[in-house]
């Protein structure tokens, strides 16, 4: 691991130094000035601006940079106007000796230490300097994000109006996958929220609307996002108790930045928010004070350097319940010729070999992309939604060749405009190129 000291003596140095751990970094940091015979202070180090060799080598457009300590201290590092958008996962001070189920087995609900509750005085401050200190570092029309519960989305929402920032959406994020409530004495908690709010009450702030609405299937995107809890999948690399979902943060980070835009994450826990932000081509300043929290989050920002992890999480990260899907439908060369000239095209129904399977996500159906064994690829815009059912002799009628099966599913598409899209896509599925296979819509076109 390489790590980078900033010294803030006189002549305030920043030191590299290879070390297996920050504790043998600082001790060699230490020796260097005792052989300068310099008398450095507890605090002349600025502990630490922690990078690995891989971010810094290999991430030229995709910065990922975690100061490890008090946000309330290094929070003043950060350049003023600087940040586009900050995500914000605070303490919600609910280790309260509380029990919840975890993987079937009854556990207590305490994170450690930084969650535990102080007196409602100490839980306004602290939410009320670091939004503060925040809202210093955005530029003028960035925005933040706030995840939080009742236990204190509520101090947080005083604090941000007192504060001059201007509430946008607050955001119910619905768990799809809960676990169940032991007391029965409650109603169930699925839902966490997340405030939405921008720096300023006037100017105005960046919504890439239309990508929300394409993630969306189609029609707006509304305030309540059905996303599971964090999955196995993203705990590879260690465990944090209370790990955001990258799929929560692929939405905020699409929602509300452009590629090569800074994110800060003041909570950074394991680096979900760094390596959303990596994944997506947006840089990354995380604070963390605790050390085994920094350490998960450089390896999980080393495992996404290797290209095959990186394109698992990307996949899995974009894995989403509404998006809007596209039909690949293999049709023989003549018949795909006249398809792109009538708009219509036709699989077979019923149960010969072959026919049109409707899986999951055929209701989320918006294009189809017509192939000859996976060759000559094209991607149009379905005109209506559904498919009728027509006899083989009527689509002979229209000039197509069937000859199998007795009906037929037939859809209609917008042929006047072929879509450009990612050409790379692989339609050679498990060699079954002849049936209708079912993809998710950002498999063709990336979403930025
Ligand atoms: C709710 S967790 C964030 C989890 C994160 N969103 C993730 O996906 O891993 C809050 C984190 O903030 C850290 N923390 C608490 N108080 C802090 C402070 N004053 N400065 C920096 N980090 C702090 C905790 O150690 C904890 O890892």
């Amino acid at each position: 691991m390489k790590y980078q000291v900033t010294i803030t003596e006189i002549l305030s140095r920043k030191i590299s130094v290879e070390a297996p751990t920050a504790e043998i970094a600082e001790e060699q940091i230490r020796g260097l000035y005792r052989d300068e015979e310099i008398v450095l202070d507890y605090s002349d180090l600025s502990f630490f601006d922690v990078y690995t060799d891989v971010s810094e080598k290999n991430s030229a457009n995709s910065d990922f940079t975690i100061l490890q300590g008090d946000c309330m201290e290094r929070l003043y590092e950060v350049e003023d106007n600087s940040i586009d958008t900050i995500f914000a996962d605070p303490p919600y001070f609910l280790s309260n000796g509380g029990i919840s189920v975890h993987s079937g087995k009854q556990v207590c609900v305490n994170k450690g230490d930084w969650d535990k509750g102080g007196t409602p005085e100490y839980i306004y401050n602290f939410n009320h300097k670091w939004l503060s200190l925040c809202r210093s570092k955005l530029k003028d029309n960035g925005t933040i994000w706030i995840s939080g519960t009742h236990h204190n989305i509520h101090v947080v929402m005083r604090c941000l109006q007192e504060l001059g920032y201007k509430v946008l959406n607050t955001i119910t994020w619905q768990k799809t996958d809960p676990p169940p409530n032991l007391s029965c004495k409650y109603f169930n908690f699925s839902t966490e929220l997340v405030i939405w709010a921008r720096k300023h009450e006037k100017k105005t702030h960046k919504f890439n609307y239309e990508t929300m609405k394409q993630l969306n299937g189609g029609s707006q995107m509304t305030d309540v996002w059905r996303v599971p809890a964090v999955g196995l999948w993203e705990k590879q690399q260690g465990k944090h108790p209370t790990q955001k979902p990258l799929r929560l943060l692929y939405r905020i980070i699409l929602a509300s930045t452009n590629e090569g835009d800074t994110i800060l994450d003041p909570f950074s826990g394991s680096g979900t928010t760094g390596i959303a932000a990596n994944l997506l081509g947006r840089k990354y300043i995380g604070i963390e004070q605790e050390t085994d929290f920094v350490q998960l989050s450089l390896r999980r920002k080393e495992a996404i350097e290797d290209e095959n992890t990186r394109k698992k999480l990307c996949d899995k990260m974009r894995e989403n319940s509404q998006e809007t899907t596209v039909l690949a439908n293999h049709m023989r060369e003549k018949d795909r010729q006249l398809a792109m000239q009538t708009g219509i095209t036709y699989m077979r129904a019923g149960d010969s070999k072959g026919s049109l399977l409707v899986k999951q996500g055929f209701e989320r159906l918006g294009y189809i992309c017509l192939h000859t064994n996976g060759n000559n690829p094209e991607l149009y815009k379905l005109a209506k939604k559904g498919f009728q059912i027509w006899t083989a002799e009527e689509l002979r009628m229209k000039g197509f060749s069937v000859e199998n099966a007795p009906y037929y599913a037939v859809m209609r598409f917008d042929a006047t405009k072929a879509i450009p899209f990612d050409q790379s896509i692989n339609l050679h599925k498990r060699n079954y190129t002849t049936v209708a296979q079912i993809y998710p819509l950002s498999n063709f076109i990336e979403i930025k």
